[in-house]
This record gives C-alpha cells, sequence and structure tokens, in this order.
C-alpha cells in the first residue's frame, strides 16, 4: 500500500477505530483480540479523543465499570459475543466470578491479571483535547471516573508494592504487556511447569507465521501461572507467599509514575484535595526506585527479580524507563538519550528508521521478527515521544514523531513491525496503532 496524505491517513486510522467498535468499547483487534484489553484502551482513547469526546469517555468508564473490589482493573474484559473458539485463554478458562471473590459477579467475565495503567494518562488527554462544548462532557466524565481511578492506582501502589518499594511486582509476562520481552527469560526459565489440562493456542491461527508470536515453551509457561493464580483464588497474600514468578516491573511502574502525574492534573480539574499528598508520594517514591535499579553501566533500568533477588539484565525499551517517570535532572536526562539513541537502540546501524526496537539488536534475545523481542511496536514509540515532549525535547519528539509516521503510513495499521524492513507484522489494523496515529496526526509536533 502507498503512504498516505495525513488526512488520508486520518481518514483511515479513524475508520480502524470504527470498524473495531462494538458499541461503547473498542477491541484490540479484529480476529486476534477480540475483546477489551486494559493497556489497550488507554491509549485507544486517547486516539477516540480526536474524534468524539463523549465516546472516547465511555471507552475508559465501560472498563471501569468491570473494577474488581480490591481496585484492580482487570487486563481483559471478555466480549460475550466473541465465539468460543477465538481466543485462547477466554473466559470459560479464567471462570473469573466463579472463582475469585474480588471480581465482578455478572458477566461480562474477566481474566484475573492487569496491566500498565494507561488510563488516567487517557483521561486527562480526553479533558486536554475536548472543544469548546465538549468541555462539560470531559468534565462529567473526569468526575465520574476520578475515584476510580485513584482506586486502581492505591490498588498497584499498595497490593502490588507491599515492600512500599516504589515498584510494582507483576505475576505474569501478559501483566507486563511485553509479554515474551528477554527481560522474562530468566524469571520464566525458574518457573517449573507441572501438569497441565490440554489446551489449544488460538493465537496462531491469526498471523502469518508463529515465530511472530511467543513459544510454545513460553505459553506452557504462562498457562501455568494462570493455573497457580486461580489455585489461589487470586488472594494477594497467598499469590506473595507461593507465586513463582514475582518481579518488580519497571517499565509498568514508570507508567504509573505518569499516570500518577496526570491523576494529580485531575484532582487540579475536578478540585479534589486531600489525595493529592498521597499520589505525590507514589510519584516521588516511584522515581527515586527507577533512579536506584539504573544500571550504572549501561544506563539501563533493570527488572527485579523478587524470588531470585536479583535484578535482571535484559537491555529492552523498558530500560528507558526513567524518561518515561520524567522530572529527570538535567545529567540524568542526557544519559538517558545518550543511550536511547546510541547503536544500542535508534542508533544501531541496522535500524531501517531511528525508531525504537523493543529489544537491542545487540541482546541475545533478539529476534526481528517475534513479537518484544525486536519488533518496533508504535505503542512503545508514542510513549518515548510523549516522555520527550514532556521533558521539553520538542525537536527529537518532532523527528521521532515524523519518523515514525514515514515508517507507519502504509495504512496496515499494524501491531508491530520489522525494525530493520518496517515490514508490518502481528495482526492488522490494531486499535492502539490507529489511535496513536491519529494522537500523532492531530498533535501535530
Ligand atoms: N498479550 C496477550 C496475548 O497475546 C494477552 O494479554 O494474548
Amino acid at each position: 500500500m502507498p503512504a498516505a496524505s495525513s488526512p488520508e491517513l486520518f481518514q483511515q486510522a479513524a475508520d480502524v477505530l470504527r470498524r473495531n467498535d462494538m458499541g461503547g468499547w473498542t477491541r484490540a483487534a479484529p480476529d486476534l483480540y477480540p475483546h477489551q484489553w486494559s493497556w489497550d484502551a488507554g491509549f485507544i482513547a486517547i486516539g477516540l479523543a480526536h474524534l468524539d469526546t463523549g465516546r472516547a469517555a465511555r471507552e475508559l468508564l465501560g472498563l471501569f465499570g468491570h473494577q474488581w473490589k480490591t481496585g484492580k482493573v482487570p487486563h481483559i474484559v471478555f466480549n460475550p459475543g466473541a465465539p468460543p473458539d477465538s481466543y485462547f485463554p477466554g473466559p470459560e478458562h479464567w471462570v473469573s466470578a466463579g472463582l475469585f471473590p474480588d471480581a465482578p459477579p455478572a458477566p461480562p467475565y474477566t481474566s484475573a491479571l492487569c496491566q500498565p495503567p494507561t488510563h488516567a494518562i487517557g483521561a486527562f488527554r480526553i479533558w486536554e483535547t475536548a472543544g469548546g462544548d465538549e468541555k462539560d462532557t470531559a468534565l462529567g466524565f473526569l468526575r465520574e471516573l476520578y475515584p476510580k481511578l485513584l482506586l486502581w492506582h492505591r490498588y498497584l501502589a499498595t497490593a502490588r508494592d507491599p515492600e512500599g518499594s516504589g515498584l510494582v511486582t507483576i505475576y505474569h509476562p501478559w501483566e507486563s504487556g511485553t509479554d515474551n520481552s528477554p527481560r522474562w527469560d530468566a524469571p520464566l526459565r525458574a518457573v517449573e511447569v507441572g501438569d497441565l489440562p490440554p489446551y489449544q493456542r488460538r493465537d496462531l491461527g491469526h498471523v502469518d507465521e508463529p515465530s511472530e508470536r511467543p513459544t510454545d515453551d513460553e505459553y506452557a509457561r504462562y498457562i501455568w501461572l494462570v493455573e497457580k493464580i486461580k489455585d489461589a483464588r487470586c488472594d494477594e497474600a497467598r499469590i506473595y507467599g507461593s507465586h513463582p514468578f514475582l518481579v518488580k516491573d519497571v517499565l509498568f511502574s514508570s507508567i504509573l509514575v505518569a499516570a500518577n502525574e496526570a491523576l494529580l492534573e485531575i484532582c487540579k480539574v475536578v478540585g479534589a484535595g486531600p489525595e493529592r499528598e498521597e499520589i505525590s508520594a507514589w510519584i516521588d517514591r516511584g522515581r527515586n526506585a527507577l533512579a536506584s535499579h539504573t544500571d550504572p553501566e549501561t544506563n539501563l533500568c533493570l527488572d527485579y527479580d523478587v524470588l531470585a533477588s536479583s535484578p535482571v539484565r535484559a537491555r529492552t525499551v523498558a530500560g528507558l524507563a526513567p524518561l518515561i517517570a520524567g522530572s529527570l535532572d538535567g545529567n540524568r536526562l542526557a544519559r538517558t538519550l545518550d543511550t536511547l539513541y546510541s547503536e544500542v537502540f535508534l542508533g544501531h546501524p541496522r535500524m531501517r528508521r531511528p525508531l525504537p526496537p523493543s529489544t537491542s539488536p545487540d541482546e541475545p534475545g533478539f529476534h526481528p521478527r517475534s513479537y518484544w523481542r525486536g519488533p518496533v511496536w508504535p505503542v512503545a514509540v508514542w510513549l518515548i515521544w510523549w516522555s520527550l515532549l514532556r521533558a521539553g525535547e520538542h525537536k527529537r519528539a518532532g523527528n521521532l514523531r515524523q519518523a515514525a509516521l514515514d515508517e507507519f503510513s502504509a495504512g496496515h495499521f499494524a501491531e508491530y513491525y520489522e525494525p530493520f524492513t518496517g515490514e508490518p507484522l502481528g495482526s492488522d489494523d490494531q486499535s492502539w496503532t490507529a489511535a496513536v496515529v491519529l494522537d500523532w496526526l492531530a498533535r501535530g509536533e
């Protein structure tokens, strides 16, 4: 497909979101992901904000309608209308309402995991984008969502960080959103898989080649971890005491810091007061933790394996977490930018365009076609671009946006792209890809 002009591309991206609109919520992709995914919804709201304030607001309000009693926002809300063999593990596998006392009791059912909290970022973007006569809609929306966002962030700051470390613990690579990143290789290797019920992967039927998806060995571990969470009835204390995968995720934690900054802005808009100190303390704690988990040798922030009591050494885009968390002093910002633009990432001589690959091509676990092991993900590029803007790096942000639009303008709206050739991979018509393209086009810088 030839590259589209900006108005054409805007229209094509809007059409993807319309086609994936299931009536108040958006499926992540037409076939591979027929349900609503949590962190996708935050990005999708950012795209929808440029089309229809009310509809963008419903995307997040709908998702938060399935929030658990604990405050957790589930990583998938299952579409009751999706054919039972379209996605695995689906609602019948999770049986969440039957097994988990904190899950919403009525269908649609949810998974028991969560994902990075992009929602406050999306919610504030809806407010910022809303024009004159939409401001009231946006204000009503923020008032309704604010207490739910607060509960969600408090859940992450407490149940998911019982040590008060400033870093969120994940129970499953799916919670990171970066499922097969080399970040999880060592902690997953340590998981001993027991007897698993027979299951059939559905994801492989929706991509051109199995090498674009995680391996069967990784899936066995993924499903085993799901079984362990089901065994623990998703009781956080039981999971913390016995689960074989507990990792402090720096990318997740940095998104939480940025989301807490957005939450503070939302506090100002809705006139909330008493919680501001609590939220500010979460931000400080998160930033300090990210600083202390940055490896002085590579200048990359490292995840921390709680069970092995050791940092996880892998050169991935997650290493740039402190940039996403924001407020780096001049020296740290300069060093982080050096790393981003070095031959390890953007400046790697084989990169087709100067865009951050999900995993450094120099990393032993790198694979240019395999999901989070190397491909360029438009949403990860958006996070880095947005972080550059927040850091006042407008020229760099502008160049990154241009490279992204050049790379993603052929109309596929692919889930991810081969870093050396630009080939679209994974699912086409991925909602969040369309959403970030809309945001780039609408923002114009
Ligand atoms: N990303 C996972 C999948 O590929 C689930 O969140 O199904």
